[in-house]
């Protein structure tokens, strides 16, 4: 039927359904363009596939009468719910528009929301949100706080069990950012994302301190300071982009596997210059990065939290096509030493990991726990504890290669078969140890160096001695404590021939309400 024989139901219908689409109206879709943001249904055009999308809750309004509200209801009430799919597989959606009453969130707001948690939930779902609003709508007051209030407990309820994305593309602040800090990962854009507790203008009132936006709470700061926003892009499109390429690796639910893709990257791929690429000098550093790039398919290495905590690397990759989980030490920055940031980092992905059934591969270089005042009051042996806590508790596929240094807590922590590692292997140029050669010595034999001839030589003679016997992966294999030392060229082989064989591994942790990681 054309416009012009359509029933005048139909075409209230129509006008509704434009009026919706509409937003806040054309001037303030106009501010929202020249700030260089998208509005909230451009938005999900870029991230669904093409015409994927189906709204829900279109024509849901606010009841709210006081301060002239009566006369500003728009329909959808700020937010764009609904499903569509993300390379054909199914995600529930909510867009929040800035250009009805700056995304604010009142009662129908946050209802729309929570219905749209519900219903993800109880499909096994993934859900994506798209932040941009003013925080608690200031005309609704307490209810929008409850409304957020409850937004938080559903947000609590689903962690675990779909996967929960966010993107912030505009300002979030107030208890407004909770909802976000609990979900699985957050992509903010460079310039227009903020997320603070309480803005500037506060800030300077309570602790004079005067801060533009950026410096206080923008994508900088909460990428490489904060650790809050795991990805920190330069446009809206790149956010979106990033947040289709992680749904890629995961699995719809905790009752699912992840999705495998067909791999065109030889399985039995071998790399001779895996061979060569951990130096002499044990304290010459060398790129991790480049170890996972050898040996995941096609090379590629999707990093996630890449500018927080860098000397501990975590993100996915695959191997014959399954998903990966990866912690690897970076012995580029700091020598891959444990510090509060990568112990911190490290811990929550492996928990996601464990939560959402993907395979962890360590690859561990690891000289030990950072030492110093700065760590120790910063809460090391705390944040320590959590990663260790992680690794101990995870049930899924674990793997782990050690390239080179495994000394101390640090060895048994990093994913060692005494937590639960399944299949450990060493590379030639391990060192699995209680601690490096040069520190052993000055406590085991201090007294017989002090009282040598020559103290720097006699030293030398006793550092190498201890190399020898100590600091290779031999010992640790001999007592099983390693499956296997391998040649580093076979690296991929090895792993993704292990990952099949423990494709069916059902391990367990006793029934409990929680455990009660030392948060
Ligand atoms: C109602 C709001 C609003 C809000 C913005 N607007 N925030 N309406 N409640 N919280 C409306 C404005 O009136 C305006 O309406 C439109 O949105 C755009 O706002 P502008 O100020 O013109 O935009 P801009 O200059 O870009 O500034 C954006 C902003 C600013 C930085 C977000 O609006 C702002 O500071 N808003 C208040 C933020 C805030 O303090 N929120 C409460 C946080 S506490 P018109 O009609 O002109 O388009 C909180 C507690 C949550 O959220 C607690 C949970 C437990």
């Amino acid at each position: 039927m054309s416009d012009s024989q359509s029933t005048p139901a139909i075409q209230k219908l129509r006008q509704m359904r434009e009026q919706a689409r509409a937003g806040g109206g054309a001037e303030r879709v106009a501010r929202q363009h020249e700030r260089g943001k998208l509005t909230a249904r451009e938005r999900l055009d870029l991230l669904l596939d093409e015409n994927s999308f189906h709204e829900l809750g279109m024509f849901v309004t606010h009841r709210t009468r006081e301060f002239g509200m009566d006369k500003q209801r728009f329909l959808g009430d700020g937010v764009v719910t609904g499903y569509g799919t993300i390379n054909g597989r199914l995600v529930y959606v909510y867009s929040q528009d800035f250009t009805v009453l700056g995304g604010s969130l009142g009662r129908a707001h946050a209802d729309k929301i929570v219905s749209l948690l519900q219903m993800a939930m109880k499909n096994g779902a993934p859900v994506i949100g798209l932040n941009d609003s003013g925080g608690a709508r200031i005309q609704e007051g307490v209810v929008s706080l409850g409304g957020y209030a409850d937004i938080f407990l559903q947000n609590t309820l689903a962690s675990g069990v779909i996967p929960q994305l966010s993107a912030i593309l505009g300002p979030c602040a107030g208890g407004a950012v909770y909802s976000p800090a609990i979900t699985d990962f957050i992509v903010m854009v460079h310039g227009s994302s903020h997320m603070f507790v309480t803005g500037p203008d506060v800030v300077k009132t309570v602790t004079h301190e005067d801060l533009t936006f950026d410096e206080l709470g923008g994508a900088q700061v909460h990428s490489a300071k904060s650790g809050l926003a795991h990805f920190a892009t330069k446009s809206e499109g790149e956010a979106l982009a990033v947040l289709r390429t992680l749904l890629g690796y995961l699995p719809q639910n905790n009752m699912d596997d992840p999705p495998t893709v067909p791999c065109e990257d030889d399985p039995l791929r071998t790399d001779p210059a895996l061979d060569t690429i951990v130096p002499d000098n044990p304290n010459q550093p060398y790129d991790m990065r480049e170890v996972l790039r050898r040996v995941l398919d096609d090379g590629t290495f999707f990093e996630v939290h890449e500018l927080y905590g860098q000397n501990i690397m975590v993100g996915f990759g695959r191997l014959n096509g399954r998903t990966v989980g990866i912690v690897a030490q970076q012995p580029m920055v700091l020598a891959g030493v444990l510090d509060n940031d990568a112990s911190i980092k490290g811990a929550r992905f492996v928990r996601f990991c464990d939560c959402f059934n993907i395979p962890i591969v360590t690859f561990e270089d690891v000289p030990g726990f950072m030492p110093g005042l700065v760590q120790e009051h910063g809460g090391i042996i705390r944040n320590g504890a959590k990663l260790l806590y992680a690794y101990c508790e995870a049930t899924v596929p674990k793997l782990t290669v050690i390239t080179r240094k495994a000394y101390g807590g640090a060895y048994d922590v990093m994913s060692s078969k005494h937590i639960r590692g399944d299949i450990n292997l060493a590379w030639p140029s391990a060192e699995i140890a209680v601690m490096g050669p040069d520190g052993a010595v000055n406590i085991i034999f201090r007294r017989e160096i002090n009282e040598a001839e020559d103290p720097v030589a006699r030293k030398a003679e006793l550092v190498a001695e201890y190399r020898e016997q100590f600091a290779n992966p031999y010992v640790a294999a001999s007592w099983g404590y390693i499956d296997d030392v391998i040649e580093p060229r076979d690296t991929r082989p090895r792993l993704i021939s292990a990952l099949e064989m423990l494709q069916n591994k059902r391990d367990e942790n006793p029934p409990k309400k929680h455990g009660n990681i030392p948060l």
